[in-house]
């Protein structure tokens, strides 16, 4: 989850009860792109984390937004995050750039980690744009556990580029390609056929995903892993139908209109589940399926997870089959 500025609905009970903490410090990371670092309110450790990982920021204004961490994951009393300005982002990212300044107090809610790091014999890291910033803390990471690695970093030109001077330490891992001097990033030099050892782990705007994804079509599940700060379109009118949802453990049966979705029902039944993004993007209002043939609409589950039909993320997920099954 990256610097994602998504329009959504209130924040859920998670972030409602998160620990607040400051504005410790904002700063100007390139064109378009500030960072904050966050301190506990009152002092004290933040949650632990790892690389990959996101918080929900819960604003003044009352919008909450989820940002990856981008900082030291070994500094146990700060959180750092990038945020982008994105034009289209209902409001988020403009307040967090002109009216949330040092000092001010927000909420937080995870961290959550739905794009963990795990072991492999090399890592390529892929970034487009303010995707670098869960990168950051994997490349660390990389680097503290000896693994070798290389970073592919794209961006719209070189101002727009954040993080640059704290890549600079790492000397030629560290592939910089503005497309204004130098096009697109060159995909075809660094992607193999085959995976080998090499574990992918990309992050940036949908089409980079896209296309990185088509390029590992072939490899075995798991070896490219990717995250999106914005929704995958899912979108099909043609299945949007009603159907039966059984609460296993309360032994109720709702029914999920075609213009509703399973959160809003549940809300609407009194059955509370946690909920941030309502775009599938978060994680969390993930839910154990019990029966029933789940449509994942989410941007978080691979082929394998969404074949195993097991779990849902209720905001955006509905059912192929009439009648599901939920662990609720
Ligand atoms: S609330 Fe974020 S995935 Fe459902």
């Amino acid at each position: 989850m990256s610097a994602a500025d998504t329009a959504q609905a209130p924040a859920g009970p998670d972030t409602a009860t998160a620990p607040q903490a400051r504005v410790a410090a904002k700063r100007t990371m390139a064109d378009g792109v500030v960072s904050l670092t966050l301190r506990r309110l009152g002092g004290g450790r933040l949650p632990d984390w790892t690389p990959g990982a996101h918080i929900d920021l819960v604003l003044p204004n009352g919008t909450t937004r989820q940002y990856s961490l981008c900082g030291d994951r070994w500094d146990p009393y700060s959180f750092r995050i990038g945020v982008l300005r994105e034009p289209d982002g209902h409001g988020g990212s403009d307040f967090v750039h002109d009216e949330l300044h040092e000092g001010d107090v927000v909420g937080i809610g995870g961290p959550r980690n739905n794009f963990p790091l795990v072991p492999a014999d090399r890592y390529l890291f892929i970034a487009g744009g303010i995707g670098i910033t869960p990168l950051l803390p994997m490349v660390a990471q990389a680097e503290l556990l000896q693994v070798p690695w290389d970073l592919l970093y794209g961006g719209r030109s070189y101002s727009s580029m954040a993080f640059l001077d704290e890549l600079r330490d790492y000397g030629d891992k560290v592939h910089v390609t503005p497309h204004d001097t130098h096009g697109p990033l060159d995909l075809d030099a660094w992607l193999p056929a085959h995976p080998g050892g090499t574990k992918v782990y990309c992050c940036g705007p949908g089409p980079l995903l896209d296309t990185v994804a088509h390029r590992c079509a072939g490899w075995p599940t798991g070896w490219l892993r990717t995250e999106r700060f914005v929704a995958r379109s899912t979108a099909d009118g043609a299945r949007d139908r009603g159907f039966r949802v059984e609460l296993r453990r309360s032994g109720r049966t709702i029914t999920v209109p075609a213009d509703r979705s399973v959160l809003q029902v549940l809300g609407e039944a009194g059955v509370q589940v946690l909920s941030s993004c309502r775009q599938g993007l978060c994680g969390t209002c993930e839910t154990a399926v019990l029966g029933g043939e789940p449509d994942h609409r989410d941007s978080l589950l691979d082929d394998d997870e969404r074949a195993a039909g097991d779990c849902m993320f209720v905001c955006v997920s509905r059912s192929l089959s009439e009648h599901l099954i939920l662990d609720l």
